[in-house]
């Protein structure tokens, strides 16, 4: 069976979907593995070090993909409308693993299902116990939550600690975390290391402790329907008008006295929830700072944005797209790994050959397309739309036009 990495060619993407150590593993599991040459390089991995692991090297896309039958990346092949046809390399039959945000993009479902594509959708991998190892979501969000902080550190005037010094005391910064999921969970504890005062708020119950045993404040509007608010799958759901109002009353006293905003808060499929408006931002202490990971689903402040660092009312507001892709290496390391996991559902192991079991509620999960048709019981098709003419650079490889803003979706389990 052989398996072929490919380089990633939309913009901002630095991952890549196997390390030269998940190919080591992927060849002592008796598989063959092509890699793009330069396929690594943004996370530092040389092609030299994925020839030592035991792969090949395909001097292109097509040279790469050509005769494979899984090919892996991090994101969605581009298609012919965004101006450079990733998918014109696939070919009927292959096996596509990758994320495909295949719940709010049915573009690329529609022109999976015309490739003959058998696609694999990462982001729909269900959370239950045995598919943790495989949790790309909660792999990446742990470490956009990370490199949050730091990026709001480095935005920042003032010190996170509190530091007596000969000169006088500095007093330690005040952080709110807003969403306390993977990624807010992993900022407050890097809130708190850097020395930071934190506090968190979420809809969810369940967070409560959490938050609290990380050693952060919980702020929240702690009613009725909040008791309600966590799905069976441990997800939020969007709230009322009426707690909405409640709780951005209680977000405009508390975000007053930050120095630091966190915002991770997302409803799966839905845009993300509007959090902090122009109005708060212009309560906020000068020299405040806002990093809003949920920029990608729309922003939760309503001044921030995408793929920018702004200035709005003396607030810096930080709006990376693709924070994970900030930390290039750990993040490749991480989702090949996720990767690495999920192969071994689709490996045979007496024949070595691709398997495909429907049976398997992780495979059934994730899998959009098979034989030219969708077969996944929440996904939907759309036509892939008329070829735009190549943007300057596309034929390097470099990618193409700015990305639709795609919403990070969600393995439902409701
Ligand atoms: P997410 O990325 O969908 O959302 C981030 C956070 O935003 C969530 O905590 C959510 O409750 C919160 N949020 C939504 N609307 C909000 C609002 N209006 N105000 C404040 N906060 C709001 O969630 P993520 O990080 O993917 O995790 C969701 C849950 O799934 C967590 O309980 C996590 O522990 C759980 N989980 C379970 C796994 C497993 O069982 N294998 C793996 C990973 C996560």
């Amino acid at each position: 069976m052989k398996i072929a990495v490919l380089k990633e060619r939309r913009p901002n993407e630095t991952r890549v979907a196997a390390s030269p150590e998940t190919v080591g593993k992927m060849v002592a599991m008796g598989l063959n593995v092509i890699v793009e040459s330069g396929a690594g390089e943004a996370s530092s991995f040389s092609d030299a070090a994925y020839e030592k692991a035991g792969a090949s090297i395909g001097k292109d896309a097509k040279a790469a993909a050509a005769g494979a039958d899984v090919v892996i990346k991090i994101q969605r092949p581009m298609i012919a409308s965004e101006g450079h046809d990733e998918m014109a390399v696939l070919s009927k039959g292959q096996a596509l693993v990758s994320l495909m945000f295949a719940l709010t993009e049915p573009k690329y479902v529609g022109a999976m299902a015309a490739a003959g594509v058998t696609g694999f959708a990462l982001e729909l991998i269900p959370r239950i116990t045995r598919a943790q190892s495989m949790d790309v979501l909660s792999s990446q969000s742990n470490l956009a939550g990370y490199r949050a902080v730091l990026d709001g550190a480095a935005a920042f005037g003032r010190a996170f600690p509190m530091m007596m010094t000969a000169a006088g005391t500095i007093p330690p910064a005040r952080a709110l975390v807003m969403g306390a999921g993977v990624a807010g969970l992993q900022a407050i504890a890097t809130a708190r290391r850097l020395g930071a005062v934190v506090s968190a708020t979420d809809v969810r119950p369940a967070a409560k402790e959490q938050v609290e045993s990380l050693g952060g404040t919980f702020v929240a509007v702690e009613d009725e329907e909040f008791k309600q608010a966590e799905t069976a799958g441990g997800y939020a759901k969007e709230m009322s008008a009426e707690y909405q109002k409640k709780q951005a009353a209680l977000i405009a006293e508390t975000i007053k006295k930050q120095d630091m905003v966190i915002t991770t808060a997302l409803i799966p499929g839905r845009p993300a929830p509007k959090l902090i408006s122009a109005d708060m931002v212009k309560t906020m202490k000068p020299g405040a700072v806002i990093v809003d990971l949920a920029v990608e689903q729309g922003g939760n402040c309503e001044l921030s944005e995408y793929n920018s660092i702004v200035r709005k009312h003396g607030v810096t507001i930080v709006g990376h797209a693709n924070v994970p892709g900030r930390l290039a290496e750990s993040a490749s390391n991480l989702f090949a790994r996720n990767i690495l996991s999920f192969m071994s559902l689709l490996v045979d192991e007496e024949t070595k050959a691709l398997k495909i079991d429907p049976e398997d509620e992780i495979i059934a999960g994730t899998l959009v397309t098979r034989d030219g048709a969708v077969v996944h019981k929440d996904v939907k098709a759309e036509a892939p739309g008329p070829a735009k003419a190549a943007p300057a650079g596309a034929k390097k490889g470099a990618g193409a036009k700015k990305p639709a803003r795609a919403a990070k979706t969600k393995a439902k389990k409701e």
